[in-house]
């Protein structure tokens, strides 16, 4: 059986491979049959919220589409369960805030409770997915960044640029900064939590940092996020994805994670010029090619394979989620050529391991 766990841990340590570990944000999802059927019985909260589902639909891409890493079936709302915070997921929308938080009154009102108060349910599905998956595939938890997670509170549901967040953070720097410091002390509690019952990394999303200018994500939202991952990073290794931020790369990488997973924008060569060299970087197949045929698809693979050059610390992802129309056969024959490529080098600088990186 492959160790798939030991392929893409070896990877997050640049460590050779024997062939480039692959998974996919959202596989879990509704590109999945099986995944559409279970929704037909039970709302996505309770599905998140039932922890025997809740392993099997983790578990589900790693045997259907042989990926090296499964990641947790929960959402980045969930830690808002714990902070009295009314939301719902709706169908099409996504999530959608009863009382979008932009008063002081508001931020002072929010929550801060451990994690096993806020989501009971997420630990022994992290505990008992983690004994399932065995060697055969490494466990990613996740969260929000702060700033993301403070987009869907500010803003009250997705947006294309968020101008209530844009505004909020010039007009009330001090509103803005209990908001980001609450929200970085639930996320750090919720995501060593999940370190604890046995997730082998973690990432963070912050899928809209993007709108950010660079000199206010470099004031208003870096120290926060190089707080947050301070303190994960003892624990494990902290993989940073966002999306449309070419113009803020460098200083992303600044705040600290192992890892940044990148989008499709930017070609993965010149990405890694800006992310350097001690970093490994998860990406970046554009994920509309998933719905183009075959050789369309294949040929970008190749694309993005060619432009990682076997350097080591390359983990192969789509560049954003899997689209939900996304062919679940056009998946596992997507996994099939990446790990058929071949080995990647490793960087023999850092062969010791994590601390040998953490010295240069
Ligand atoms: O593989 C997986 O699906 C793993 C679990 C996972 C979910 N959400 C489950 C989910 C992960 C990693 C997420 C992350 C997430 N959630 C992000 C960051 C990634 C990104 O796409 O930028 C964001 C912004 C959210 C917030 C969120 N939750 C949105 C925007 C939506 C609606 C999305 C949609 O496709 O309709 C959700 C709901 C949600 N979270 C679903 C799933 C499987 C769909 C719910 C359903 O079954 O209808």
């Amino acid at each position: 059986m492959t160790d798939g766990a030991e392929r893409f841990l070896a990877a997050t340590r640049r460590q050779p491979t024997d062939a480039t570990p692959v998974w996919f944000m959202r596989q879990a999802g509704r590109s999945l049959p099986q995944y559409r059927a279970l929704r037909e019985r039970f709302s996505f909260l309770e599905l998140a919220t039932n922890s025997d589902l809740s392993v099997d639909v983790t578990c589900l891409p790693v045997e259907i589409l042989g990926v090296d890493a499964a990641v947790v079936f929960a959402d980045i709302m969930l830690p808002l369960q714990g902070m009295a915070v009314d939301f719902e997921i709706r169908e099409e929308v996504g999530p959608v805030i009863a009382q979008p938080i932009r008063s002081e009154r508001q931020v002072r009102e929010l929550r801060v409770v451990e994690a096993e108060e806020a989501t009971p349910y997420l630990f022994p599905t992290i505990r008992a997915a983690r004994e399932r998956l065995g060697r055969r595939a490494a466990l990613v938890g996740f969260g929000a960044a702060p700033f993301t997670l403070a987009c869907y509170l500010v803003e009250g549901q997705g947006s294309r640029d968020y101008p209530h967040v844009r505004a909020l953070i010039h007009s009330e720097p001090q509103i803005w900064d209990r908001l980001m410091t609450t929200l970085t002390e639930v996320l750090s509690r919720y995501l060593i939590a999940q370190a604890e019952a046995g997730a082998d990394v973690v990432q963070l999303f912050d899928s809209w940092v993007g709108v950010l200018d660079r000199a206010t994500f470099v004031r208003h939202v870096a120290p926060y996020l190089q707080a947050l991952i301070e303190r994960l990073r003892p624990k494990l290794p902290v993989v940073y994805f966002s999306t449309a931020s070419g113009h803020l790369l460098d200083a992303l990488t600044a705040t600290g994670p192992d890892g940044l997973s990148v989008d499709w924008r930017l070609p993965l060569g010149q990405a890694w010029e800006l992310v350097g060299p001690q970093r490994f970087i998860q990406g970046n197949l554009d994920p509309a090619l998933v719905l183009a045929p075959w050789p369309v698809l294949k040929s970008g693979a190749q694309e993005v394979l060619r432009e990682a050059a076997r350097r080591p610390g390359h983990i192969f992802n789509l560049g954003h989620g899997v689209l939900p129309d996304s062919n679940p056969d056009q998946l596992r024959r997507l996994v099939e050529l990446v790990h058929e490529w071949g080995p990647s080098a490793g960087d023999s600088s850092i062969s010791q391991g994590r601390l040998g990186q953490q010295a240069i």
